[in-house]
């Protein structure tokens, strides 16, 4: 059985993942009226990426005898002047979505449920992969600046991402 502490920290995690999928909807949705169809594949991809997130946290609380409460969710950042832009957020929010998994296993730590820190250790991995991804993209935008061609080639790039569902925990 998971702690009340533990359950709900799970399920503000939950919601903030879902809260993830929701933020690069809207990226998702920058891109495709940009016409550029592989930034769109690549946050389409990152959609699902959250939403599994959401779906093993989600399954984990209730495999542990809980009770999942979702939370409400904040309109997300619409507009961005450049897909440099929009990458220098999803960094910025992967970052964050790092410090939350840190701060969740640590409440797992103080509870002593070793289940869930064992659990959360995939997150934790996760996320090395989740801000390596960002990084990558952002330096390469850094350097096309305004290069236009270059853009159609990362673009280009960008369009072979495919979605495999993560196998969590
Ligand atoms: Fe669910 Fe991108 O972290």
């Amino acid at each position: 059985m998971i702690s009340k502490e533990l359950e709900k920290a799970f399920n503000e995690q939950i919601t903030f993942e879902i809260y993830s999928e929701y933020i690069y909807l809207s990226m998702q949705a920058y891109c495709a009226r940009m016409h550029l169809a592989g930034f769109t594949n690549w946050l389409d991809i990152q959609v699902k990426e959250e939403r599994a997130h959401a779906m093993g946290l989600y399954n984990y609380v209730i495999s542990r005898g809980g009770k999942v409460e979702l939370g409400a969710i904040d309109a997300p950042k619409q507009d961005w002047n450049s897909v440099l832009e929009v990458f220098e957020d999803v960094l910025k929010h992967e970052q964050i979505v790092t410090s939350r998994i840190n701060a969740l296993a640590d409440i797992a730590d103080e509870v002593k449920d070793r289940a869930a820190t064992s659990f959360l250790d995939w997150y934790i991995s996760e996320q090395v992969e989740e801000e390596n991804n960002a990084s990558e993209i952002l330096a390469k935008l850094r350097l096309i600046k305004e290069d236009a061609n270059a853009l159609l080639l990362l673009d280009k790039d960008l369009a072979a991402r495919v979605f495999n569902p993560p196998v969590i925990g």
